[in-house]
């Protein structure tokens, strides 16, 4: 099993005030799944996925990755985990200011042990169809590119995983639909996505939908009606660059 969560809690305490954020969280994830995690805004879906994702530490509860009891994984195995093994897409993409589209996709490698770090990282942008905007500023490209350049950052280290948390969230619906096929071809190359929305149509690219209000978990279903992913119809330049979207 490649994330075991038992029990897993998370309290914050604010001037002796005890706010409950997750509260006993038990869910298993098979490595290749694509999971959307769906509930409404403050439900604890951020927190959850920081969790899993090693950005955070639970309060309470155990969590098994890889069947390992993370408890004893030191902050340096965790960096290295989040480095090695797990890609994070952001919705406000996060990318380096006033810097390449090549070096924001080029820095997870320069903490890596991987070699030939430029053309990892061209092939990266080539695989979400931006192999004309290497040089390009961060600023100097659309919000849509921004998270494209954001997914060929999550990739480089081809990791085993991928989070996106609310990654259509500051997009129009084109751009937002070429991130979800984008996604979905990586769920289909085999590996594992994890998604938080609050949006239904989104979630709904996933094949199994769970769902979370107040820090619970109160459903978790096999998704029939996954989307499944297609060329979306962008102008030329992107429908070209996208069907070179390598598949293992
Ligand atoms: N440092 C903190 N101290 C106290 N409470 C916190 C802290 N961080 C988050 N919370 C609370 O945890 C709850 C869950 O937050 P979280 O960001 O996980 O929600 P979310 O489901 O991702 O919401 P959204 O859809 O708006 O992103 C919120 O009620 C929030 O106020
Ligand atoms: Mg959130």
């Amino acid at each position: 099993m490649l994330i075991r969560l038992e029990n897993i809690t998370k309290e914050y305490e604010n001037g002796g005030v005890i706010t409950k954020v997750l509260k006993n969280i038990s869910l298993q994830v098979k490595e290749g799944e694509f999971v959307a995690i769906m509930g409404p805004s403050g439900s604890g879906k951020s927190t959850l996925m920081h969790i899993i994702g090693f950005l955070d530490r639970p309060t309470g509860g155990t969590y098994f990755f890889n069947n390992e009891n993370t408890d004893s994984f030191s902050d340096d195995d965790l960096a290295r985990i989040r480095n090695e093994r797990i890609g994070f897409v952001f919705q406000s993409f996060n990318l380096l200011p006033r810097t390449s589209v090549l070096d924001n996709v080029i820095l997870p490698l320069t903490y890596s042990k991987q070699k030939n770090h430029i053309e990892k990282a061209t092939e990266a942008l080539k695989s979400v169809g931006l192999e004309n905007r290497l040089s390009f500023l961060s600023n100097q490209i659309s919000g849509g590119q921004k998270q494209r350049v954001a997914i060929a950052r999550a990739l480089v280290c081809d990791p085993k995983v991928i989070f996106a948390d609310e990654p259509t969230g500051n997009l129009d619906s084109k751009s937002g639909a070429t991130v979800m096929n984008i996604l979905g071809r990586l769920n289909e190359e085999g590996r594992t996505v994890i998604l938080v929305t609050h949006d239904r149509f989104v979630a709904e690219h996933a094949r199994r939908i769970i769902t979370i209000k107040d820090g619970m978990i109160t459903g978790d279903e096999e998704n029939k009606t996954q989307k499944k992913s297609e060329l979306t119809e962008e102008g030329p330049e992107d429908s070209l660059s996208f069907g070179n979207l390598s598949r293992k």
